[in-house]
């Protein structure tokens, strides 16, 4: 079964994602934790985009750097670990595409770039962009490119698009109230994981 959780930054998918991994392992059976980007080639190269590395490819680049990744990922790992049986738990997948990269690129250009296999169950974490910036301010470090208000309004309204039309031709997504404890997040989560 393949589990994505999903939600602005500063919604905690990270936390939940790990959470999610370590209650899964527990019940028995293979688990494969993963993120996107990856920690692979390509994924190595989109975070030196997001942090404005001057040497690194433009912005205009990334729609395209983040689909070579996810490609990339799914060859070499989502696949082989559906295929065995194992939970694969992805923090991040296509909808974060179909959200971030829309603010640079069509929608549909985005979608296009984007056929690549439904997950089993979607979990949107849902946090206030207040709250996230709260968040992202508290955790310190530097910021990367999404990480300011403007930009998380624009890509909150747009996960909301993309979640109706991914909902409309057939997937499956659980919205999650993200403002509670990490404890409560997480058994709301875990209670739906069949
Ligand atoms: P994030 O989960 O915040 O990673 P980290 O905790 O290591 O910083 O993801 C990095 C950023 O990449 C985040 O702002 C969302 C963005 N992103 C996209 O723009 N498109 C994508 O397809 C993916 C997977 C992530």
């Amino acid at each position: 079964m393949f589990l994505v959780l999903e939600g602005l930054d500063g919604a905690g998918t990270t936390t939940q994602s790990e959470r999610l991994v370590a209650a899964l392992r527990a019940r028995g059976g293979e688990v494969v934790q993963t993120r996107e980007p990856t920690d692979g080639p390509v994924g190595l190269i989109i975070r030196d985009v997001l942090r404005g590395d001057q040497r690194a490819p433009s912005v205009e680049t990334l729609p395209w750097l983040f689909a070579a990744d996810r490609a990339d990922h799914l060859t070499r790992k989502v696949e082989p670990a559906l295929r065995r049986g194992a939970y694969v738990v992805s923090d991040r997948y296509y909808h974060s595409s179909l959200a971030y990269q829309s603010l640079t690129l069509p929608l549909e250009k985005v979608a296009a770039l984007n056929d690549f296999r439904s997950p089993h169950i979607t979990f949107f974490l849902d946090v206030p962009v207040d709250e996230c910036l709260a968040r992202i301010t508290k955790r310190g470090g530097e910021r990367e490119i999404y990480e300011q208000r403007d930009k998380l309004e624009r890509i909150a309204a747009a996960y909301d698009k993309v979640l109706d039309l991914v909902e409309q031709r057939g997937e499956t997504v659980i919205r999650i109230d993200g403002t509670g404890t990490p404890k409560d997040v997480h058994e709301a989560i875990l209670a739906a994981v069949p």
